[in-house]
């Protein structure tokens, strides 16, 4: 394997004898080789022990979440407090809009890219008709330049200047689904705060991904699902942001029992005492199979760091477009090239508009071929 002869690879954690490499991790990571293990030990405490299970164990249900959301929130640059784990993505971006997306007739607008994933789309949509405000023309995008591929930051500080009284909230992607585009977090949400807005992120394909220091860079909100770039299985606990300077303030939630402190929950009185911080977002009571896979693929990461994480991954990835360029010398540029040269905004990922890249067949040295499940790519 090529990758061997490059880097030292911990062979606990891979099969040397694989043929594919597998590059559909920014859908689905592929599954750490704990998970089983971790998932089978839930399944047996929930046999033998029923609602004990709550409170026994390395992960005991009733806390599973809080036994991993440092280790979460390491990853992402927030400090304790700022970062629960709950829910699916989508249903998170809707809790923290129905905080900080509180539309007036002056300030009614959310500003972003063009192509936001369709999710989000919908939840911006969406929460704009609970509001009485039409999305015809309370969302607003900013677009790639004409023969453009990505977003330039100018163009987006430009948008925020001209409409920036008007909006409620900016929320863009941190790195962009289709284009890899990272985005220059700490620019535009400063530029954002200038004129009043709250400044939220998706991360979905940047946490685990890229480095990321949300408490620094004082992004108000965000949040990501963990089933990408993070490895916990499909469908797994998503998680939020919410910075300390939100933590005392009574910005409306939507609310349930396990934003209540622990010490009183059990007292059933109906006498909401939240949890001040990010876990007062939480509601339901959170699903200990799904942080078994969860804890499996935080236990890899915390072994490093994502700088180390990173380093590793811009010497691949440049590794992987010489094998391309190489094969391929007719490829076009992938299409974040010239308008990102500075690594910083490069994250561990190439979008070429012409191939699909899904796998890569590398069973003889010199062979690279591209295949999705349906057809050669190239
Ligand atoms: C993957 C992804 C989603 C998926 O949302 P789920 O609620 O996890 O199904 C939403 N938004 C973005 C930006 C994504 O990349
Ligand atoms: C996550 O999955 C990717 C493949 O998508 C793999 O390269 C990586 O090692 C996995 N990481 C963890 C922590 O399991
Ligand atoms: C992660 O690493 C830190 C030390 O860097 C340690 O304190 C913590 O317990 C580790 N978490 C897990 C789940 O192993
Ligand atoms: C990969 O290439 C080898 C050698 O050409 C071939 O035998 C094998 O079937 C290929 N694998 C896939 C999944 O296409």
């Amino acid at each position: 394997m090529f990758i061997i002869c490059l880097f030292t690879v911990d062979l606990n954690l891979v099969n040397p004898e694989q043929e594919c490499v597998y590059f559909c991790g920014n859908s689905l990571g592929l599954c750490p080789k704990k998970a089983h293990d971790y998932v089978n030990v839930e399944m047996d405490k929930w046999a033998k022990q029923g609602v004990q299970g709550h409170t026994k164990g390395d992960l005991p249900w009733a806390f599973c979440d809080e036994k991993l959301d440092s280790d979460m929130a390491k990853l992402v640059g927030g400090q304790p407090g700022e970062v629960a784990i709950m829910n699916g993505l989508t249903v998170n971006l809707h809790l923290l809009l129905i905080s900080f997306y509180r539309p007036t007739p002056t300030r009614h607008k959310i500003l972003c890219e063009s192509k936001a994933f369709p999710s989000d789309y919908y939840a911006f949509a969406s929460q704009m008709r609970l509001h009485g405000y039409d999305p015809e023309s309370s969302m607003i995008f900013v677009e790639p330049r004409k023969g453009e591929y990505t977003l330039r930051t100018e163009d987006i500080l430009d948008k925020i200047e001209a409409e920036g009284e008007s909006i409620a909230v900016v929320c863009f992607s941190g790195v962009q689904y289709y284009t890899g585009q990272f985005f220059d977090i700490p620019t535009i949400t400063k530029a954002g705060h200038e004129k009043g807005c709250y400044v939220g992120w998706d991360l979905a394909h940047a946490a685990g991904n890229v480095e990321l220091h949300l408490h620094d860079w004082e992004v108000d909100f965000a949040c990501w699902c963990s089933y990408k770039y993070m490895n916990s299985s499909a469908g797994g606990l998503a998680s939020i942001f919410i910075h300390e300077k939100h933590k005392n303030t009574d910005l409306p939630k939507l609310e349930g029992w396990w934003g209540h402190k622990y010490s009183t929950r059990f007292q059933m009185n109906n006498e909401h005492d939240p949890i001040p911080g990010a876990y007062h977002y939480r509601i339901s009571n959170t699903p200990g199979l799904l942080c078994a896979p969860l804890k499996a693929s935080l236990e890899i990461f915390n072994k490093t760091s994502m700088p180390e994480i990173k380093a590793k991954s811009k010497l691949l990835t440049a590794y992987l477009e010489m094998r391309i360029k190489n094969k391929y010398p007719r490829i076009p540029n992938h299409i974040a090239d010239g308008t990102s040269t500075d690594w910083k905004h490069v994250p561990c990922r190439y979008s070429y508009k012409q191939i699909h890249l899904c796998f890569i067949n590398q069973t003889e040295e010199d062979q690279l071929s591209f295949f999705n499940q349906h057809h050669p790519c190239v």
